[in-house]
């Protein structure tokens, strides 16, 4: 619907699974259904984008897959444990595998305390380790943002750049040693030049820590560059997921190829025409069937009466529209 189903789903151990998760938010006008039966996964040393519009639901699901808060329904895997599941102990301790890196560094740092102790924090929570082990390896995650540890520790985050502030939110992230970050907008906020610095970052942390990313955008440019496979919602739901070239080349979804409208040099052999009717619908009142139905130029009867549920129209590309072809 903009679909469900769970065929995009990979055999094997992926690190992190999520299927038919759904989150509702409680509101005076009714319930919001922010997250309505996506499925996807991640495997270990992959990059996942995150992509649609404002509002979609990418941000309600990086949280979700934290608790942050829990999903109302539906089951998030990571390395074999039923996150959903977890006693608040257990989940405390899995903190520091799965972390989230947000879009505004600078509010996300408590501007009283010094750098080092922000980068500390999480360590000093889960307990263990001396004071001595904790400022080396505080030390190791400044110097791995590239930071001086000698001389960022003992400031503030005032006194750092937007992108220098990043840096130390992904320090102290590295700091747990995670396994998976969910990456929410986190360049979104910067100054274009800096932007590449710290996606560059992302680049080489990744590699040396053995990281997955699960990368929340709205800059498709950027997705194209940085992600193995794509994950595009609409309206809290899946439309179309694929390796990242062939759905920039090749979007089988109306919704996938309006998008990408807007990205020089993607999905050049498109049909063309493809133009999006209507406004965006109301999640508090979606539409019948296919929730795109409304703003799509393909749309036809069984779409206002049959939820689309993803289905295989290339390897590893997997949509859910009635019409789409390869
Ligand atoms: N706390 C909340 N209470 C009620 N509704 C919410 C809440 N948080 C988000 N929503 C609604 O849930 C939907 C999904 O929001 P979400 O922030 O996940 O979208 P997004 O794709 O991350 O958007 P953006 O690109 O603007 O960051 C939106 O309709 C939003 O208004
Ligand atoms: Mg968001």
């Amino acid at each position: 619907m903009a679909g469900v189903g769970d065929a995009q789903l990979r055999d094997g151990a992926a690190l992190l699974r999520v299927t038919d998760l759904e989150v509702d938010y409680p509101t005076k006008e009714g319930v919001v259904r922010a997250v309505s039966g996506v499925s996807f996964d991640v495997l270990r040393g992959e990059t996942v984008g995150l992509v649609g519009e404002s509002g979609c639901g990418k941000s309600t699901t990086g949280r979700a897959i934290l608790r942050l808060p829990a999903p109302s329904r539906g089951s998030v895997h990571f390395d074999g444990v039923e996150v959903t599941a977890l006693s608040f102990e257990r989940m405390r301790e899995l903190r520091g595998r799965l972390q989230m890196i947000f879009q505004d560094p600078i509010s996300s740092l408590n501007p009283r305390r010094r750098v080092r102790d922000i980068v500390a924090e999480g360590l000093v929570i889960r307990g263990g380790g001396g004071r001595a082990e904790v400022a080396e390896r505080v030390a190791k995650a400044l110097d791995d943002v590239g930071l001086d540890p000698a001389t960022a520790g003992s400031r503030r985050p005032s006194e750092f750049s937007g992108g220098q502030c990043q840096r130390i939110c992904i320090a102290r992230v590295l700091v747990l040693e995670p396994e998976l970050i969910v990456c929410d907008e986190p360049v979104s906020a910067l100054d274009v030049s800096v932007q590449a610095q710290i996606l560059n970052l992302l680049a080489s942390v990744k590699a040396s820590y053995g990281l997955s990313l699960l990368f929340i955008s709205h800059d498709l440019s950027v997705v194209r560059h940085i992600c193995d496979r794509v994950v595009v919602m609409y309206l809290g739901r899946v439309c179309e997921v694929g390796p990242t070239e062939r759905v920039f080349q090749r979007p089988a979804h109306p919704y996938t190829r309006l998008l990408m409208e807007s990205v020089p040099g993607a999905a050049a052999d498109r049909p063309p025409g493809d133009r999006a009717k209507a406004e965006l619908p109301s999640v508090l009142a979606p539409p019948s069937g296919c929730y795109f139905r409304t703003r799509c130029p393909l749309a036809v009867d069984r779409c206002a009466t049959e939820t689309p549920v993803t289905r295989e129209v290339a390897p590893g590309q997997y949509v859910a529209c009635h019409l789409a072809e390869a």
